[in-house]
């Protein structure tokens, strides 16, 4: 039996077997008390041990941390705080703790739990954390497949740089003591696919064919970017949900990525109440008025150039001065949505130097249909854009960024053949845990954080 069922019980039961480790124990004169976490739920059960157990001498010396199994009866508790105690007809150590378990005390800081990325989901946070982010994985498969979208295996190894911004890990067979070379530079014909490959920095561009296949689609998987950036934000290893709509503008995105991280918001209050609770109580007290900010308020919906403007006139003293044409730094979004806006806002429009290349061109000349969605505490949560459906101006940009049209031929044969206006944008998933569990560092939001100079576990 796990603990979730046993303290959810109507009634007293007997000879019940459960498994878990240890969180504490207490001897008292005549009893031992265990809390017993099996990972099921938040909550510990109580197991009440006494002296004429069979094999007490073994009880006395369970520890903090170890593996034990019990057997026993579930009855009703007279201590208080909880419902339901089992009363120990057996216990047996599964795999003991030494006193080093470095588990001992109640708290511990998140800096010191990274250090042990093995062991923190065995405290309460971190097993809450991983229960809300599995959960919450199967609520945005819930939420697409509900209308009608489907989910894409996009390549995890791919030859494409969707981004266009070179930060890829790139994948190789090649012996690296002894690169081939071709007339000075390594030869990649001679690897393992017959040319370069790398890591996905997205699945849009893949995904983009099923779109115009299947109509809607989306992808949710690892993405891997060799961002040299230490922030509380990025790391180089991230899940991204990536939507994309066929016969659909920059509006009907907008709609869509509110509309997503609205039905999340709700699902996790709804759905993930008791684990949610610790985050509300210990680790971000304006938790709760976040996520009702979320989902009672619309998201502002503001170009670009405006938003330029009414971070110019802030008179605010930014690290970097907003300058039109140049990118929104986190400072500027955090303003946006944390001060001057105090909820959501979606930016759209953005300067095209600074934007993707497949991002569909608007007819003034130097925007494209891009949007970024900003939250409170995070800044960019969204990031994405109306497609370039147009075969000659696709084309061109591609040339302009002095990028080799070859390369992306099928991506062009797209807008050859029954090319139609799409759009899409991809969610990052630790972002999002991030947001709804009021975490600050994204380090604590994945079970094994990738990030330059660290790849310990
Ligand atoms: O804005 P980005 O780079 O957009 C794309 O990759 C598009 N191809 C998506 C699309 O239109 N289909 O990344 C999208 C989101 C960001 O808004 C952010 O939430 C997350 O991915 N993200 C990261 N999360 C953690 N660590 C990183 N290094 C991240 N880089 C991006
Ligand atoms: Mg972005």
């Amino acid at each position: 039996m796990r603990v979730k069922s046993l303290l959810r019980a109507t009634g007293p039961a007997q000879n019940l077997e459960l498994s878990g480790w240890v969180r504490t124990k207490r001897d008292a004169k005549d009893f031992s008390f265990i809390e017993l976490n099996d990972g099921s739920c938040l909550a510990n059960i109580q197991v009440i041990a006494d002296t004429g157990l069979e094999n007490y001498a073994v009880v006395r010396h369970i520890t903090t941390g170890a593996a034990i199994r019990v057997r026993g009866d579930l009855v009703e508790s007279p201590g208080k705080g909880q419902a339901w105690e089992i009363r120990a007809a057996s216990m047996e150590v599964v795999g003991a703790a030494p006193e080093d378990y470095p588990l001992q005390k109640k708290r511990h800081s998140d800096e010191f739990l990274r250090t042990i990325a093995h062991l923190r989901p065995r405290t309460n946070k971190y097993g809450a954390m991983f229960r809300i982010r599995s959960r919450l994985a199967q609520a945005v498969h819930g939420f697409f497949q509900a209308r009608g979208f489907n989910w894409i295996h996009t390549p995890i190894i791919t030859g494409a740089d969707c981004e266009g911004a070179g930060e890829l890990f790139r994948v190789t067979t090649l012996d690296l003591q002894q690169v081939p070379k071709h007339n000075g530079a390594v030869d990649f014909g001679e690897d393992f696919f017959g040319k370069e490959a790398n890591l996905t920095v997205s699945g849009q561009l893949e995904v983009e064919a099923y779109c115009l296949s299947l109509g809607r689609v989306y992808t949710f998987g690892p993405t891997f970017r060799a961002e040299n950036s230490n922030t509380s934000r990025h790391v180089a290893e991230f899940w991204m949900i990536e939507p994309e709509m066929a016969f659909a503008d920059l509006q009907d995105n907008m709609d869509l990525g509110e509309e997503m991280i609205r039905y999340l918001v709700n699902f996790v209050r709804e759905e993930c109440s008791t684990d949610l609770d610790l985050f509300c109580r210990f680790v971000d007290k304006s938790l709760p008025a976040t996520l009702d900010n979320i989902a009672d308020n619309d998201f502002i919906r503001l170009p670009y150039t405006e938003a330029v403007e009414i971070l110019q006139k802030s008179g605010q003293n930014f690290e970097f001065k907003p300058e039109w044409g140049k990118d929104l730094q986190s400072e500027h979004e955090r303003f946006l949505t944390e001060q001057h806006f105090k909820r959501p806002v979606i930016v759209f429009d953005y300067p095209k130097e600074i934007k993707a290349f497949y991002m569909r061109q608007n007819d003034d000349g130097r925007t494209v249909a891009a949007m970024d969605v900003l939250v409170p505490s995070i800044g960019e949560i969204i990031g994405g854009s109306q497609r370039e459906e147009r075969y000659d101006p696709l084309y061109r940009r591609i040339k302009e960024l002095g990028f080799n049209p070859e390369d992306y031929w099928w991506y062009l044969d797209m807008r050859k053949y029954g090319t139609a206006p799409h759009c899409g944008f991809g969610l990052g998933f630790e972002r999002l845990l991030m947001l709804l569990t009021g975490a600050s560092n994204i380090r604590d939001v994945i079970p094994f954080p990738r990030t330059p100079n660290h790849l310990e576990f």
